[in-house]
């Protein structure tokens, strides 16, 4: 195994430049005798090579294989967003999944006045797309107008951004790591660094990818789009970027608003039975915005369940150590080690699965699928779609036992989760009662 190791950390020294070696060197490492496509290569790597050594490797083969920056090349799936991807020449991280954003590599956007990088993870299949930003110490970037929700993570550093309409008045907050907030579709907004020694990076998530198939024009989406005043407004029940507040719907922890302070540390949340591992979630809302998402916090030493649904769901890291398993329905499977400000999204239809193997509590914050994709609506069906824990494949407990031992910890899932599909996680009284001051009810989220 140490051979091995040793030759996976070499294919990060060849710093991605020659796929071709990096090839040859992963056959020589499988011990493959016939020649298989590279994508098929890259899941077969991470199959044999990955489990049980994720905590030695790190990042490691991530940065080697699957957040491959590529300047000024896109996938090239002929999708409008790409060839414009290819046409701003800036890094473009493709993929499973980018394990630093803090780290990713940028490039000078000189129209923008930032450093940047465009992500396309496979698993986006040219419904989401991301950018991550960094603004120099001191620096603000342009003013712009974009003709689409955008919804933005702050990966590290301190800003303030001013959002505006022709008409109103102008509206400005500060952020700070692990803040996440929305922009109102055709607004102006302009981010800038509150501190004057370190630089503050960001990333913004939309679904341009999506939007250019019907208008390939980029001016489109950046010039004289149209501008609802009304927008800035939130939904008249609160201010525009004041702190989120909790609403009905949804699991029974909904908040509401434009504006999240820092994820790490947002504690209003409830039990979220449906998907195991005693977790717990709270789900968010942005006024007038297709998009929102959720969190789901969930205790050291626990797995979730495995599911799948459709494609675009970004997941960021906030806190927290661990992995996710992500696979195709009977073929090998990708594992994602994480950690804060880590990145990846699931393939269109493919399981996954997340493990916390830390000492503490982790996170994940998952940005909505569109409603056509989104589980809840016809194509998800709960027997098919989600993997209880006595029917998942024996390789995944034993995986996650042996990465928990590791790390000197143990396994804190509850014998009969493993025996009972109908397995009922236990929560304190005052959690449950959380959940039900505004009648919480069963539903499947991503
Ligand atoms: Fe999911």
């Amino acid at each position: 195994m140490d051979g091995i190791i040793g030759k996976a950390i070499f294919l990060d020294e060849t710093k991605n430049d020659d796929v071709r070696q990096a090839t040859i060197l992963l056959i020589g490492v499988l011990g493959l005798t016939e020649p298989v496509q590279p994508s098929k290569l890259a899941q077969l790597a991470f199959n044999r090579i990955i489990p049980g050594i994720v905590g030695k490797l790190e990042g490691n083969m991530a940065g080697s294989i699957y957040s491959t920056p590529r300047i000024g090349v896109g996938r090239h799936t002929g999708y409008a967003y790409d060839k414009w991807l290819d046409a701003l020449g800036l890094p473009v991280h493709t993929g499973y999944f980018i394990e630093d954003l803090r780290k990713a590599e940028l490039a000078p956007w000189e129209e923008m006045q930032c450093n940047a990088a465009m992500i396309q993870l496979e698993g986006m299949h040219g419904v989401t797309g991301a950018c991550v930003m960094e603004i120099p110490g001191g620096g603000s970037m342009t003013p712009t107008r974009f003709a689409l929700d955008e919804t933005i993570f702050v990966v590290a550093g301190h800003g303030i951004t001013t959002v505006w309409t022709d008409e109103g008045k102008k509206h400005s907050f500060e952020w700070g790591p692990r803040s996440l907030f929305c922009i109102p579709q055709g607004v102006y907004r302009q981010h800038s660094n509150a501190r004057g020694d370190q630089p503050a990076r960001i990333v913004a998530n939309n679904y341009m990818p999506l939007a250019m198939e019907m208008f390939p024009d980029p001016k489109f989406f950046y010039a004289d789009t149209y501008m609802d005043p009304g927008l800035l407004a939130a939904d008249g029940s609160s201010e525009a970027y004041s702190v989120a507040t909790r609403s009905e719907g949804g699991r029974g922890a909904t908040w509401r608003g434009n504006f999240f302070t820092d994820l790490a540390g947002w504690d209003g949340l409830v039990p979220h039975r449906q998907r195991g591992g005693g977790g717990h979630v709270v789900d968010i809302e942005f006024p007038n915005s297709v998009m929102g998402g959720h969190m789901s916090v969930f205790p050291s030493g626990t797995y979730k369940k495995g599911h799948r649904h459709g494609p675009g769901v970004v997941i960021i890291i906030p806190s927290g150590e661990g992995f996710s398993v992500m696979w195709p329905d009977g073929e090998d499977k990708v594992v994602v080690p994480w950690h804060e400000a880590s990145m990846f999204v699931p393939p269109n239809r493919w399981f996954h699965q997340h493990f916390n193997v830390s000492q503490v509590p982790a996170r994940y914050l998952a940005l909505s699928p569109l409603k056509q994709t989104r589980p809840g609506n016809e194509n998800f069906v709960p027997r098919e779609d989600q993997i209880e824990y006595p029917d998942e494949d024996p390789w995944i407990r034993d995986m996650f036992m042996a990465e928990v031992a590791k790390r000197g910890g143990e396994s804190l899932m509850p014998p009969g989760a493993y025996t009972d599909r109908e397995f009922n996680w236990e929560y304190s009284s005052n959690e449950e009662a959380g959940a039900e001051i505004f009648g919480a009810h069963l539903s499947e989220e991503p």
